[in-house]
């Protein structure tokens, strides 16, 4: 088959990474998909079991920090677009321990940035244009007041080690675009929920800790606010951007779903409670929240305004939090055998049974 394009994904085992080569696979059937992923604790290749033998796909474990690597894989499949999201991506992890942070966030960055460069600009591209997509966060921007909405042109303010690794990458995809003129785009995007998220983020992990009857851990107050996109949507957002983005720019990407964590939390617990009945107590799951102390330098609100891309490139969010918690939490009922594999660590061992031999 001749494909339209070939598109490394980096992370592509990971929660928003996953989604998106599934959605790709699926409504792009001329585009090859290459996923380069390191399979971190993060990183799940059950995720992507259904569609592993797909003609179109082809999976590469590996680090975006091996650059020689890298230019290999450039060289050798002739890679036209990139859609980079391997990432470091917890912000407690990063408070606890940075140095990941910086090494993949930055670091790994840079490496692919100068693979790039070298292949698509080194004078022998003789393949299709090229674009370099880099998915960030809205973190970069800081932590809003009650109100105001965070804009692309919104001055930076990273304030936890994990935003501040984003924001530094960030920049160099940016620099790389006014330094060398590489074909690059940038999103940043509001906190995503749906299937397939590591259950050390707050949807799925209050999902499992309700489920099985555990402490429901708030941090601070529970009133700080995040600005919720279901993944489907986002990984929409992404593919609008590469085919209709103008290089060189960044794209908010966000939900309209503006909610303190408290209601998130709450909403969860009244829909296990309306889905299986209550507690074996007799009591509602939100009996179990615990309001625990605050994370360190913990944002207060996050909100996007995403008119860019709705203006521009004619994208914007459809499912609303209601519709996409409803069936986020379908979905985690469904598959709880892939939450308990997460939690007790056998999905690691599926890399081991399924592509060590080969
Ligand atoms: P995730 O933690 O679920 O997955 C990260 C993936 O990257 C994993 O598969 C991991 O194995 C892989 N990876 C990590 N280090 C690597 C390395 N050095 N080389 C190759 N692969 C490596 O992350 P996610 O939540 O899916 O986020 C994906 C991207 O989207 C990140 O860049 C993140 O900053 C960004 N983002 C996430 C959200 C969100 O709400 N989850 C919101 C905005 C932006
Ligand atoms: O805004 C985009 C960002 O969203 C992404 O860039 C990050 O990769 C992604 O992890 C996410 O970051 P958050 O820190 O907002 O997500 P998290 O799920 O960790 O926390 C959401 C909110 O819930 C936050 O205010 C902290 C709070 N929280 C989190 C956990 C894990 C709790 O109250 N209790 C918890 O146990």
């Amino acid at each position: 088959m001749n494909f339209t394009r070939t598109v490394l994904v980096t992370g592509g085992c990971g929660f928003i990474g996953a989604n998106f080569v599934k959605l790709l696979l699926k409504e792009r059937p001329d585009w090859r998909v290459i996923n380069l992923d390191k399979l971190t604790y993060a990183g799940n290749l059950q995720n992507l079991a259904e569609v592993k033998e797909s003609e179109n796909y082809h999976f590469v474990k590996g680090d975006i920090c091996d650059a020689a690597m890298i230019e290999a894989l450039f060289t050798a499949e002739k890679i036209d677009t990139v859609c980079h999201f391997a990432a470091e991506s917890h912000v407690d992890r990063s408070i606890t321990g940075p140095a990941d942070f910086i090494q993949t966030n930055i670091v790994g960055t840079f490496t692919l940035l100068e693979a790039a460069r070298k292949t698509w600009l080194g004078g022998n591209w003789d393949g299709k244009e090229p674009s370099f997509l880099h998915v960030s966060t809205d973190e970069v921007y800081g932590s809003l007041g009650e109100t105001g909405f965070f804009t692309e042109t919104t001055p930076f303010d990273p304030r936890s080690p994990y935003s501040s690794s984003k924001a530094s990458s960030d920049h160099l995809v940016s620099a790389y675009f006014h330094t060398y003129g590489l074909p690059v785009f940038i999103t940043n995007c509001s906190n995503n929920y749906g299937p397939y998220q590591f259950p050390e983020k707050l949807i799925p992990l209050i999902f499992h800790n309700a489920l099985n009857g555990k402490a429901l851990p708030v941090y601070g107050d529970g009133k700080n606010i995040r600005d919720w996109l279901y993944v489907k949507d986002h990984c929409e957002a992404i593919v609008r951007v590469l085919e209709k983005g103008v290089h060189g720019q960044s794209y908010n990407i966000g939900g309209n779903n503006e909610k303190q964590n408290i209601e998130v939390v709450t909403v969860i617990c009244d829909l296990l409670d309306a889905k299986l009945g209550l507690l074996p107590s007799g009591e509602q799951r939100k009996s179990l929240i615990t309001f625990v102390k605050d994370r360190l330098g913990h944002d207060r609100r996050y909100a996007i305004d995403a008119s860019k891309i709705k203006d521009q490139l004619g994208w914007q969010p459809k499912v609303t939090f209601e519709e996409g918690i409803s069936k986020t939490i379908d979905w985690y009922l469904a598959n709880q055998q892939w939450v308990d594999s997460v939690m007790d660590g056998s999905y690691q061992e599926y890399y081991q049974q399924m592509y060590a031999n080969r």
